[in-house]
């Protein structure tokens, strides 16, 4: 390894070679008409690989209509949309940076309102009925109709189909959404999955329907080409919270991460929080001192993110070993070519288009 900078150092996944290790978190941008990418996403997205960072993560994208947070988020469920995605996946790789998607379900925090016209429940009629583990809803938001088997295996099939998609379209990495008290990571919990049934109790049994979706993922992605896993290392439920049923832990993180990992995901992307609004401490490391964990005990291979917004100190949590890349999120938004910056910053070469580079 470099002794310049493990920034911007590669990372090799599987036979995928990716290029550094300052990434683009996956952040809705609530401007898609039916599920289809526009020239806002194809802008927003070949800008932030053209700033030099090394992976840029599209947001959260719905497998299935109703598996959507807003109705204005991106959706990869039908073979029609496949060439807007496209034109998203060549403009990041032409820019230099490996083209990721995240795929997902929001469950029972499904058909919101855009963040910026107040978020929460859309009104009754604009939205759509959602669906959970238990009928236990999101506070604010509607009760949730409880999944049953077969609808499960509807959802474990239109996670495969959209990663299907994905992969005609020209991603080289799928993500699976298991955090924030979406559909996968409400079936983690133990605070919002009350099932008695193969689904619910047990970390076997609440962890069964993500497995079951990284099977068919895996069963349709190359093995050539690496499968990331968002979680939630914790969703701070605690005793001091309302809740009176514990929560999910990092101790429960890090059994997921080595059954993810014996599953056949490469890297778990280590976020936090979302299944209930619970405090978060005030810390710089409040997150990535939890993917440090998850990397450190389980042994697997860990994106850390969350409030990473200097070059120095995302340099230390490589080097000291906490994770092997960076995932940045608002920081990106602020300064679409952060990587560069900090590239420069830290010593190492920035990553210019080569309509630019020749004449700066
Ligand atoms: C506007 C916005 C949209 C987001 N959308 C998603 C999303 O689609 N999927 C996801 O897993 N996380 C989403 N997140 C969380 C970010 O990916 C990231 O984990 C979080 O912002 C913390 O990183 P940061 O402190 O660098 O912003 C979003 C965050 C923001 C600010």
């Amino acid at each position: 390894m470099s002794t310049v900078a493990e920034l911007f150092e590669p990372l090799q996944l599987r036979d995928l070679r990716i290029p550094n290790r300052v990434w683009m978190s996956p952040m809705c941008t609530y401007s898609a008409e039916d599920g289809f990418p526009s020239d806002f996403h194809l802008s927003h997205y070949a800008s932030r690989a053209a700033g030099g960072a090394g992976l840029v993560m599209i947001e959260a994208t719905g497998v299935r209509p109703e598996g959507r947070i807003t109705p204005w988020c991106l959706g990869l469920w039908s073979d029609e949309q496949i060439p807007a995605f496209r034109r998203l996946a060549d403009a990041i790789t032409a820019g230099g940076a490996v083209p990721a998607v995240q795929l997902a379900h929001a469950g029972r925090k499904a058909a919101s309102n855009r963040p910026w016209k107040g978020g929460g429940a859309l009104p009754p009629g604009d939205g759509w009925p959602v669906v959970g583990p238990s009928a236990q809803p999101f506070p604010g938001h509607p009760e949730p109709a409880p999944l049953d088997r077969e609808q499960i295996a509807g959802v474990v099939a239109s996670f495969a189909a959209a990663a299907r998609r994905a992969l005609r379209a020209g991603f080289q990495v799928a993500e699976i959404h298991a955090a924030h008290g979406y559909l996968l990571s409400s079936f983690l919990s133990p605070a919002s999955n009350h099932r008695d049934d193969e689904y619910g109790g047990s970390l076997a049994n609440r962890a069964r329907i993500v497995l079951e979706v990284i099977d068919a993922v895996r069963a349709v992605w190359p093995d050539e080409l690496p499968v990331f896993l968002r979680i939630s290392t914790t969703d701070w439920i605690t005793e001091d919270t309302r809740h009176d049923r514990r929560g999910w832990t990092v101790e429960d993180s890090v059994e997921l991460a080595r059954l993810a990992g014996e599953h056949g995901v490469d890297l778990i992307d280590a976020s936090s929080g979302g299944v209930e609004p619970a405090p978060v401490p005030d810390r710089r490391d409040y997150q990535t001192a939890l993917a440090a964990r998850v990397r450190d005990e389980a042994k697997v291979t860990v994106g850390a993110v969350g409030r990473i917004t200097e070059p120095g100190w995302a340099e230390e949590l490589l080097t000291t070993g906490q994770a092997d890349a960076v995932f940045l999120g608002r920081a990106l938004l602020r300064d679409p070519s952060w990587p560069n910056h900090a590239a420069v910053a830290l010593g190492a070469t920035p990553r210019f288009l080569e309509q630019y580079g020749y004449a700066v």
